[in-house]
Protein backbone atom coordinates (compact mmCIF):
# COMPACT_ATOMS: atom_id res chain seq x y z
CA UNK A 1 0.00 0.00 0.00
CA UNK A 2 1.81 3.58 -0.92
CA UNK A 3 0.51 6.72 0.67
CA UNK A 4 -0.30 9.40 -1.99
CA UNK A 5 -1.21 11.48 0.05
CA UNK A 6 0.56 15.17 0.20
CA UNK A 7 -0.36 18.16 2.56
CA UNK A 8 -0.54 21.88 1.24
CA UNK A 9 -0.40 24.05 4.28
CA UNK A 10 -3.56 22.53 6.18
CA UNK A 11 -5.00 21.22 3.30
CA UNK A 12 -4.61 17.11 2.54
CA UNK A 13 -5.15 15.91 -1.05
CA UNK A 14 -5.57 12.25 -0.59
CA UNK A 15 -3.23 12.25 -4.03
CA UNK A 16 -1.54 15.08 -5.97
CA UNK A 17 -3.61 14.63 -9.01
CA UNK A 18 -5.35 17.66 -9.26
CA UNK A 19 -7.33 19.24 -12.60
CA UNK A 20 -6.24 22.25 -13.72
CA UNK A 21 -8.28 25.38 -13.91
CA UNK A 22 -10.47 26.29 -16.72
CA UNK A 23 -10.35 22.44 -17.87
CA UNK A 24 -12.51 20.87 -15.64
CA UNK A 25 -15.75 20.91 -14.32
CA UNK A 26 -18.36 18.74 -12.12
CA UNK A 27 -19.64 17.44 -15.11
CA UNK A 28 -16.59 15.19 -15.17
CA UNK A 29 -18.09 12.86 -12.72
CA UNK A 30 -19.86 11.59 -15.72
CA UNK A 31 -16.98 10.21 -17.12
CA UNK A 32 -14.59 9.48 -14.25
CA UNK A 33 -14.93 9.46 -10.34
CA UNK A 34 -14.07 13.00 -9.21
CA UNK A 35 -14.18 11.72 -5.22
CA UNK A 36 -10.62 10.16 -6.47
CA UNK A 37 -8.87 12.81 -7.48
CA UNK A 38 -6.17 14.88 -4.95
CA UNK A 39 -8.64 18.22 -5.23
CA UNK A 40 -11.72 19.79 -7.17
CA UNK A 41 -10.41 23.07 -9.24
CA UNK A 42 -13.30 25.65 -10.86
CA UNK A 43 -12.95 27.52 -13.67
CA UNK A 44 -11.40 30.98 -12.76
CA UNK A 45 -14.35 33.11 -11.46
CA UNK A 46 -15.25 36.51 -11.89
CA UNK A 47 -17.56 38.97 -10.75
CA UNK A 48 -19.99 39.84 -13.57
CA UNK A 49 -20.99 37.45 -16.45
CA UNK A 50 -18.92 37.28 -19.34
CA UNK A 51 -19.34 36.17 -22.39
CA UNK A 52 -15.57 35.71 -22.94
CA UNK A 53 -13.39 36.68 -26.25
CA UNK A 54 -14.98 36.34 -29.94
CA UNK A 55 -14.41 32.95 -31.63
CA UNK A 56 -12.36 31.20 -32.45
CA UNK A 57 -11.37 30.64 -29.42
CA UNK A 58 -9.01 27.42 -29.87
CA UNK A 59 -6.52 26.46 -32.75
CA UNK A 60 -4.40 23.45 -33.34
CA UNK A 61 -0.83 23.84 -33.60
CA UNK A 62 1.71 20.97 -34.65
CA UNK A 63 2.92 21.22 -31.31
CA UNK A 64 -0.26 21.86 -29.21
CA UNK A 65 -3.33 23.97 -28.48
CA UNK A 66 -3.66 27.74 -28.53
CA UNK A 67 -6.71 29.16 -26.57
CA UNK A 68 -8.35 32.71 -25.68
CA UNK A 69 -11.03 31.40 -23.48
CA UNK A 70 -11.44 35.05 -21.90
CA UNK A 71 -12.72 33.73 -18.58
CA UNK A 72 -16.95 33.59 -19.48
CA UNK A 73 -18.73 32.62 -16.29
CA UNK A 74 -22.40 33.24 -15.10
CA UNK A 75 -20.68 35.93 -12.65
CA UNK A 76 -20.11 35.20 -8.75
CA UNK A 77 -23.59 35.12 -7.61
CA UNK A 78 -24.62 32.03 -9.99
CA UNK A 79 -21.39 30.32 -8.79
CA UNK A 80 -22.12 30.77 -5.36
CA UNK A 81 -25.65 29.61 -5.41
CA UNK A 82 -25.36 26.78 -8.18
CA UNK A 83 -21.69 25.66 -8.63
CA UNK A 84 -20.13 25.31 -5.50
CA UNK A 85 -22.82 23.62 -4.09
CA UNK A 86 -22.93 21.03 -7.19
CA UNK A 87 -18.64 20.69 -6.32
CA UNK A 88 -19.77 20.32 -2.86
CA UNK A 89 -21.02 16.99 -3.42
CA UNK A 90 -17.91 15.57 -3.39
CA UNK A 91 -14.95 14.63 -0.73
CA UNK A 92 -11.76 15.87 -2.27
CA UNK A 93 -10.98 19.99 -1.89
CA UNK A 94 -12.49 22.60 -3.15
CA UNK A 95 -10.06 24.91 -4.73
CA UNK A 96 -12.20 28.20 -6.22
CA UNK A 97 -9.68 30.26 -8.85
CA UNK A 98 -10.58 33.72 -9.18
CA UNK A 99 -9.57 36.86 -11.16
CA UNK A 100 -9.91 40.52 -11.59
CA UNK A 101 -8.57 43.62 -12.89
CA UNK A 102 -8.42 45.63 -9.86
CA UNK A 103 -6.90 44.99 -6.70
CA UNK A 104 -9.65 46.00 -4.48
CA UNK A 105 -12.17 44.14 -6.39
CA UNK A 106 -9.89 41.15 -6.16
CA UNK A 107 -9.64 40.98 -2.33
CA UNK A 108 -13.69 41.81 -1.94
CA UNK A 109 -13.85 38.71 -4.37
CA UNK A 110 -11.68 36.58 -2.48
CA UNK A 111 -13.38 37.63 0.75
CA UNK A 112 -16.81 36.88 -0.60
CA UNK A 113 -15.76 33.61 -2.01
CA UNK A 114 -14.36 32.46 1.48
CA UNK A 115 -17.46 30.41 2.43
CA UNK A 116 -17.49 27.38 3.98
CA UNK A 117 -17.56 24.70 1.35
CA UNK A 118 -14.76 26.48 -0.29
CA UNK A 119 -11.34 25.62 1.01
CA UNK A 120 -8.66 27.46 -1.01
CA UNK A 121 -9.05 30.66 -2.72
CA UNK A 122 -6.62 30.44 -5.92
CA UNK A 123 -5.73 33.78 -7.47
CA UNK A 124 -5.46 33.64 -10.78
CA UNK A 125 -3.17 36.54 -11.48
CA UNK A 126 -1.32 35.15 -14.49
CA UNK A 127 -4.53 35.55 -17.49
CA UNK A 128 -2.11 35.75 -20.17
CA UNK A 129 -4.02 37.96 -21.86
CA UNK A 130 -4.33 40.79 -19.80
CA UNK A 131 -1.86 42.99 -18.49
CA UNK A 132 0.37 43.48 -15.67
CA UNK A 133 -1.91 46.05 -13.94
CA UNK A 134 -4.97 44.63 -14.60
CA UNK A 135 -5.58 40.92 -14.34
CA UNK A 136 -1.75 39.75 -15.06
CA UNK A 137 -0.23 41.14 -12.20
CA UNK A 138 1.68 37.75 -11.99
CA UNK A 139 4.30 39.67 -14.68
CA UNK A 140 5.92 41.40 -12.23
CA UNK A 141 7.02 40.90 -8.78
CA UNK A 142 5.98 44.59 -7.32
CA UNK A 143 2.10 44.45 -8.77
CA UNK A 144 1.78 40.73 -7.38
CA UNK A 145 3.49 41.42 -4.17
CA UNK A 146 0.35 44.32 -4.25
CA UNK A 147 -2.67 41.83 -4.92
CA UNK A 148 -1.48 39.07 -2.82
CA UNK A 149 -0.88 41.27 0.38
CA UNK A 150 -4.39 42.79 -0.08
CA UNK A 151 -6.24 39.13 -1.15
CA UNK A 152 -4.14 37.77 2.03
CA UNK A 153 -5.66 40.48 4.21
CA UNK A 154 -9.34 39.59 2.67
CA UNK A 155 -9.54 36.05 3.44
CA UNK A 156 -8.70 33.68 6.19
CA UNK A 157 -8.84 30.54 4.01
CA UNK A 158 -5.54 29.38 2.62
CA UNK A 159 -4.24 31.20 -0.85
CA UNK A 160 -2.68 29.54 -3.58
CA UNK A 161 -1.15 32.04 -6.72
CA UNK A 162 -0.91 30.86 -10.14
CA UNK A 163 1.74 32.24 -11.54
CA UNK A 164 2.93 33.32 -15.32
CA UNK A 165 5.10 31.82 -17.52
CA UNK A 166 5.83 34.74 -19.33
CA UNK A 167 7.01 36.59 -16.38
CA UNK A 168 11.08 37.31 -17.12
CA UNK A 169 11.92 36.19 -13.88
CA UNK A 170 9.37 34.13 -12.17
CA UNK A 171 11.79 32.99 -9.12
CA UNK A 172 11.40 37.16 -8.06
CA UNK A 173 7.42 36.84 -8.47
CA UNK A 174 7.26 33.60 -6.60
CA UNK A 175 9.46 35.03 -3.49
CA UNK A 176 7.18 38.33 -4.04
CA UNK A 177 3.84 36.31 -3.62
CA UNK A 178 5.48 34.05 -0.81
CA UNK A 179 6.62 37.66 1.37
CA UNK A 180 3.07 38.50 0.61
CA UNK A 181 1.22 35.69 2.17
CA UNK A 182 0.40 33.00 -0.51
CA UNK A 183 0.40 29.59 1.30
CA UNK A 184 1.16 27.92 -2.25
CA UNK A 185 2.02 28.57 -5.93
CA UNK A 186 1.13 27.13 -8.74
CA UNK A 187 3.22 27.37 -12.15
CA UNK A 188 2.21 28.07 -14.20
CA UNK A 189 -0.48 29.47 -16.58
CA UNK A 190 -0.29 28.86 -20.51
CA UNK A 191 2.82 30.75 -22.99
CA UNK A 192 1.56 33.80 -24.65
CA UNK A 193 1.37 32.61 -28.07
CA UNK A 194 0.22 33.49 -31.80
CA UNK A 195 -1.15 31.08 -35.07
CA UNK A 196 -1.58 33.14 -38.23
CA UNK A 197 -3.67 31.40 -41.07
CA UNK A 198 -1.95 31.22 -44.11
CA UNK A 199 -4.74 30.99 -46.44
CA UNK A 200 -6.47 34.62 -45.46
CA UNK A 201 -3.52 35.83 -43.68
CA UNK A 202 -5.69 36.42 -40.45
CA UNK A 203 -5.00 35.41 -36.55
CA UNK A 204 -5.84 32.19 -36.24
CA UNK A 205 -8.11 33.23 -32.95
CA UNK A 206 -10.68 35.90 -32.07
CA UNK A 207 -8.27 37.68 -29.26
CA UNK A 208 -5.14 37.61 -32.13
CA UNK A 209 -3.30 36.19 -29.31
CA UNK A 210 -3.77 32.71 -26.90
CA UNK A 211 -1.84 30.64 -24.53
CA UNK A 212 -0.13 27.75 -25.71
CA UNK A 213 -0.42 24.39 -23.88
CA UNK A 214 1.65 21.21 -24.79
CA UNK A 215 3.46 18.14 -23.47
CA UNK A 216 6.69 19.75 -25.51
CA UNK A 217 6.46 23.20 -22.35
CA UNK A 218 6.74 20.46 -19.88
CA UNK A 219 10.64 20.67 -19.43
CA UNK A 220 10.31 24.64 -19.20
CA UNK A 221 7.91 24.64 -16.25
CA UNK A 222 9.67 22.04 -14.70
CA UNK A 223 12.88 24.25 -14.76
CA UNK A 224 10.89 26.95 -13.01
CA UNK A 225 9.39 24.73 -10.42
CA UNK A 226 12.92 23.48 -9.58
CA UNK A 227 14.10 27.09 -9.38
CA UNK A 228 11.39 28.43 -7.94
CA UNK A 229 11.47 25.08 -5.05
CA UNK A 230 14.90 26.46 -4.48
CA UNK A 231 13.84 30.06 -3.67
CA UNK A 232 10.94 29.67 -1.30
CA UNK A 233 9.78 27.54 1.47
CA UNK A 234 5.76 27.12 0.86
CA UNK A 235 4.62 24.46 -1.47
CA UNK A 236 4.36 23.74 -5.66
CA UNK A 237 1.89 22.62 -7.27
CA UNK A 238 3.36 22.08 -11.28
CA UNK A 239 1.08 22.31 -14.20
CA UNK A 240 2.18 21.81 -17.53
CA UNK A 241 2.06 19.08 -19.79
CA UNK A 242 1.56 16.42 -17.54
CA UNK A 243 0.18 13.40 -19.16
CA UNK A 244 1.40 10.92 -17.46
CA UNK A 245 2.05 9.43 -14.06
CA UNK A 246 6.33 9.72 -14.30
CA UNK A 247 5.48 13.29 -15.76
CA UNK A 248 4.43 13.50 -12.18
CA UNK A 249 7.47 11.82 -10.36
CA UNK A 250 9.87 14.53 -12.72
CA UNK A 251 7.65 17.33 -11.24
CA UNK A 252 7.80 16.01 -7.46
CA UNK A 253 11.35 15.15 -7.99
CA UNK A 254 12.21 18.92 -8.89
CA UNK A 255 10.08 20.23 -6.18
CA UNK A 256 6.51 20.02 -6.39
CA UNK A 257 4.23 19.01 -4.09
CA UNK A 258 1.18 18.34 -6.51
CA UNK A 259 0.43 18.87 -9.91
CA UNK A 260 -2.47 20.28 -12.28
CA UNK A 261 -3.75 18.82 -15.40
CA UNK A 262 -5.46 20.40 -18.38
CA UNK A 263 -4.14 18.80 -21.47
CA UNK A 264 -4.20 15.21 -20.73
CA UNK A 265 -7.46 15.43 -20.16
CA UNK A 266 -8.68 16.93 -23.05
CA UNK A 267 -6.45 14.22 -25.03
CA UNK A 268 -8.68 11.41 -23.27
CA UNK A 269 -11.42 12.60 -20.13
CA UNK A 270 -10.01 9.59 -17.93
CA UNK A 271 -6.74 10.25 -17.99
CA UNK A 272 -6.58 11.92 -14.37
CA UNK A 273 -7.40 8.66 -12.82
CA UNK A 274 -5.49 6.44 -15.12
CA UNK A 275 -2.27 8.76 -13.78
CA UNK A 276 -3.76 8.45 -10.02
CA UNK A 277 -3.36 4.48 -10.61
CA UNK A 278 -0.02 4.48 -12.76
CA UNK A 279 1.23 6.66 -10.13
CA UNK A 280 0.88 3.74 -7.64
CA UNK A 281 1.84 1.13 -9.38
CA UNK A 282 5.16 3.05 -10.19
CA UNK A 283 5.87 3.82 -6.34
CA UNK A 284 5.00 0.12 -5.33
CA UNK A 285 7.63 -0.93 -8.44
CA UNK A 286 10.13 0.97 -6.57
CA UNK A 287 9.38 0.08 -2.81
CA UNK A 288 8.68 3.85 -2.56
CA UNK A 289 6.16 3.83 0.19
CA UNK A 290 4.91 7.64 0.59
CA UNK A 291 4.86 9.68 -2.40
CA UNK A 292 6.10 12.86 -0.56
CA UNK A 293 9.40 10.88 -0.67
CA UNK A 294 9.56 12.14 -4.04
CA UNK A 295 9.41 15.91 -3.17
CA UNK A 296 12.26 17.71 -3.93
CA UNK A 297 14.41 14.77 -4.03
CA UNK A 298 16.46 15.20 -7.71
CA UNK A 299 19.57 14.21 -6.97
CA UNK A 300 22.23 16.85 -8.68
CA UNK A 301 23.94 18.17 -5.33
CA UNK A 302 27.24 17.75 -7.22
CA UNK A 303 26.37 19.88 -10.32
CA UNK A 304 27.40 23.05 -10.77
CA UNK A 305 23.90 25.20 -11.79
CA UNK A 306 24.98 28.63 -12.38
CA UNK A 307 25.13 28.90 -15.96
CA UNK A 308 21.57 27.73 -15.94
CA UNK A 309 20.33 30.69 -13.11
CA UNK A 310 22.49 32.88 -15.18
CA UNK A 311 20.75 31.85 -19.01
CA UNK A 312 17.54 31.82 -17.46
CA UNK A 313 16.93 34.90 -14.86
CA UNK A 314 15.38 37.84 -15.76
CA UNK A 315 17.92 41.67 -16.31
C1 LIG B 1 -9.39 25.77 -22.42
C2 LIG B 1 -8.54 26.25 -21.27
C3 LIG B 1 -9.07 27.11 -20.33
C4 LIG B 1 -8.30 27.54 -19.27
N1 LIG B 1 -8.85 28.34 -18.34
C5 LIG B 1 -8.14 28.69 -17.25
C6 LIG B 1 -8.75 29.42 -16.20
O1 LIG B 1 -9.93 29.75 -16.24
N2 LIG B 1 -7.99 29.76 -15.14
C7 LIG B 1 -6.67 29.39 -15.02
O2 LIG B 1 -6.02 29.71 -14.02
N3 LIG B 1 -6.06 28.67 -16.00
C8 LIG B 1 -6.78 28.30 -17.09
N4 LIG B 1 -6.19 27.53 -18.05
C9 LIG B 1 -4.78 27.11 -17.88
C10 LIG B 1 -4.72 25.72 -17.22
O3 LIG B 1 -5.24 25.78 -15.90
C11 LIG B 1 -3.26 25.22 -17.16
O4 LIG B 1 -2.48 26.16 -16.46
C12 LIG B 1 -2.69 25.01 -18.55
O5 LIG B 1 -3.65 24.37 -19.38
C13 LIG B 1 -1.39 24.19 -18.52
O6 LIG B 1 -1.63 22.88 -18.08
P1 LIG B 1 -1.71 21.62 -19.11
O7 LIG B 1 -0.43 21.60 -19.85
O8 LIG B 1 -1.90 20.40 -18.25
O9 LIG B 1 -2.87 21.89 -20.00
C14 LIG B 1 -6.94 27.11 -19.15
C15 LIG B 1 -6.41 26.24 -20.10
C16 LIG B 1 -7.19 25.80 -21.15
C17 LIG B 1 -6.59 24.87 -22.14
Amino acid sequence: MVDLSVKIGNITLQNPITPASGAFSWEYNDVIDLNRLGGLVAKTICREPRLGNPTPRMAETEGGIIQSIGLPGKGIEYFLDHVVPEYAKFKPPLIVSVSSESIEDFAALARELSVPDVDVIEANISCPTRNSTGGNFAMHEDHTKNVIRAIRESTDKPLWVKLSPNAGDIVSVAQAAEEAGADCLVIANTFLSLKIRTDNFRPALGNKFGGLISPALKPIVLRMVYQVAKAVKIPIIGIGGVTKAEDVVEYMLAGATAVGIGYAGFRNPSALITIIEDLEAWCVERGIERVTDLIGAVKDDDMEMDTLVAASRGV
